[in-house]
């Protein structure tokens, strides 16, 4: 009998709950931390594996920051106490933040944002002493900045403005379209996301440095962040479609 290869979802899954799991194991995830909790159809299994736990008394006291009205939402509706990362008893850092991501290169710089929810993603995930992105085998890229546009959210004044600055930089820009709604996507901050690719052999392009670009993207007058992560590597659980969970 042959096993059926995993489809992405359940890859997702996977890697969430063996994440969690085996984080848990090395003692990484312990009673009383404070855990900041990504967005995404690959965080939220990893969501519901950290409720089941707490739920059976394996794990106590953990604090969560949520990183998006999705996460709030699925932290509320499992009973995962959250925190503002404002708040006294979360104040200002975690111990560690896990989460999704659209394409990691094998150095582990990472594109995240394609739900929108990349600010406070980064904020959370810069202020975590650990870092830790579960995923399916499709994310683990060569390089990015190419396939998967890279989200820049921006003031909605800075929309037209803004777009000329990362066109100087190299890029192919293009204001992300709601779903089931009329215009642009609107942040759960209120802004507005610039999806920009920098095509090979596009005219003024530069080789796609992913660290030089997180700081020249954010110069930009009114962007208020851009999708990519290169500042708190992390470890990484990857799940292949044969059942295997590949951690880097
Ligand atoms: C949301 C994100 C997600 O982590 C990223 O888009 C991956 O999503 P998924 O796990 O659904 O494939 O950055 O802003």
């Amino acid at each position: 009998m042959t096993n059926e290869p995993l489809s992405p979802a359940d890859q997702k899954k996977l890697a969430a709950r063996f994440a969690i799991d085996d984080l848990v194991a090395r003692g990484e995830i312990a009673n009383g931390m404070k855990l900041g909790l990504g967005t995404g159809s690959t965080a939220m299994p990893a969501v519901a594996r950290l409720a089941e736990l707490l739920r059976s008394g394996s794990l106590s006291g953990i604090r969560a920051v949520a990183t998006s009205f999705q996460t709030t939402i699925a932290c509320e509706e499992l009973g995962i106490p959250v925190f503002s990362l404002n708040s006294r008893e979360i104040g200002g850092c975690l111990d560690l933040a896990i989460d999704g991501a659209d394409e990691i290169t094998p150095d582990k710089r990472l594109i995240k944002g394609g739900g929108a929810a990349l600010l406070l993603e980064k904020i959370v995930a810069y202020n975590a002493a650990r870092f830790v992105i579960v995923a399916d085998a499709s994310k683990a890229v060569p390089s990015i900045g190419v396939k998967f546009p890279l989200p820049v959210e921006v003031v909605a004044e800075a929309r037209v403005s803004a777009t000329r600055s990362l066109e100087r930089l190299g890029a192919e820009v293009r204001l992300r379209e709601g779903v089931r709604k009329a215009g642009p996507v609107v942040t759960d901050n209120g802004n507005l996301i610039l999806d920009c690719l920098w095509k090979p052999g596009t005219a003024g392009a530069r080789p796609f440095d992913p660290d030089e670009m997180e700081s020249l993207i954010n110069a930009v007058a009114g962007v208020v962040e851009n999708g990519l992560f290169t500042r708190n590597v992390p470890a990484v659980y990857i799940a292949r479609a044969d059942g295997s969970v590949d951690r880097r």
